[in-house]
């Protein structure tokens, strides 16, 4: 047997777990001087915009949602192609999710569409960047000329550049996730960059219980605020990954590339089952290679097809489900058919083992047992 492939691996090295052994010894664990350096590194990378991390991007965003006070009465513009997270942040707050579908290569949200789908009630514009840097500039029209705010979720996208600027440097709100699956990993975490100090200033209270620190030595609160402040752990693993993020990405692009010229000429994958390929594609992180099955060709289901690669060796995510499509969605009468993009993708999709680490004989063996377990007919 040969040894398993997981569609998604961190890479960890030893001067990682060195690190992270060092700030353990220090008995310095929480918010400190590491968390504050891994903020300052990233704010570099973005053009000295200020950033701010916290435990997750999922507090990342709920932070974001919170310092732009949306609330009921509220229309929140998002695609229904994404991770549940932004669905489920703005049911939280209390606003009004209105979904737009999605294109189906870059699989990012429809801009004509969220461009007519603005009301006076939209206060958020939420796109994720999907398979394809979502384009800055256009962002920057769309925040002005409709007077709305935009928030990237660029969970996936650390590393991504967009008209040549890293994603984080342009734009309103950007939030990203340093899950062990992104392209860049504190265990858990996420960042918010935000416009100015004042936004700073808020973030951070929020991210801790709303504490402000009086000149007589006690605290106040204003605003009820969370406890999603990051440590210093998780930010001594992050300084040394961010030292690794340019060559890493490097390393998708090419690992992402020997996949397109091993799947080439597939008459069961046209190509517009697979993701843009590189060179139509620059500044993105290729933080998954995702593939839409052709599923009545095959005459299988997805779930036996993932269970058939597992065998084999391979680990196969998937991503996304329709956000429209959830149970909580669904019982405020949502349906099928209402974005068709989304749902195919929700249906078809799968995701390919893609990180750093993988030689370019792993990618070849991907393709071939999904080759054949595509062809495989089931009993
Ligand atoms: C598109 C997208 N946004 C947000 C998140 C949330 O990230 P986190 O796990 O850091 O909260 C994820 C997680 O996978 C994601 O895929």
């Amino acid at each position: 047997m040969q040894p398993f492939i997981p569609f998604a691996r961190p890479t960890i090295d030893e001067a990682m777990v060195a690190a992270v052994a060092e700030t353990l010894r220090s008995r310095w664990l929480t918010t400190g001087p590491r968390a504050a350096a891994f903020e300052q590194a990233l704010s570099e990378r973005f053009g000295g915009r200020p950033v701010r991390c916290v435990t997750s991007a999922t507090a990342a965003l709920e932070l974001a949602l919170e310092l732009l006070e949306v609330g009921a009465g509220d229309e929140v513009i998002l695609p229904a192609q994404s991770f549940f997270v932004t669905g489920n942040l703005v049911e939280r707050a209390g606003a009004t999710a209105v979904f737009v579908d999605v294109e189906l290569r870059s699989r990012n949200a429809d801009l004509d569409a969220a461009e007519a789908a603005v009301t006076p009630r939209t206060k958020v514009f939420m796109p994720t960047h999907y398979n394809a840097p979502l384009d800055a500039e256009r962002l920057a029209r769309f925040r002005a000329r409709h007077g709305v705010r935009v928030l990237e979720d660029a969970a996936l996208a650390i590393g991504s550049k967009s008209g040549g600027r890293p994603v984080g440097a342009t734009g309103d709100l950007v939030s990203f996730s340093f899950h062990p699956n992104k392209n860049l990993t504190t265990i858990e975490g996420g960042a918010l960059v935000v416009n100015d100090a004042r936004e700073a200033a808020i973030v951070e209270a929020l991210r801790f219980h709303g504490i402000r620190r009086l000149a007589d030595g006690t605290r106040d609160v204003e605003r009820a605020g969370a406890k999603y402040n990051f440590s210093d752990v998780s930010a001594r693993l992050g300084l040394e990954q961010l030292a690794h993020l340019d060559e890493w990405c490097a390393a998708r692009e090419r690992l992402a590339r020997r996949y397109f010229e091993c799947l080439a000429g597939d008459d069961l994958l046209a190509p517009e089952r697979l993701p843009l390929p590189p060179d139509e594609n620059p500044g993105h992180s290729w933080n998954m290679f995702t593939v839409l099955l052709p599923l009545e060709a095959m005459r299988r289901t997805r779930k036996d097809f993932i269970d058939a690669m597992a065998a084999e060796g391979i680990g196969i995510g998937i991503s996304y489900e329709a956000i429209h499509l959830t149970s909580l969605y669904r019982a405020k009468g949502f349906a099928e058919g209402r974005f068709p993009v989304s749902e195919r993708i929700a249906r078809e999709t799968v995701t390919l083992p893609l990180f750093p680490e993988m030689r370019d004989a792993d990618v070849e063996r991907v393709c071939e047992t999904l080759r054949r377990v595509m062809r495989r007919r089931t009993a």
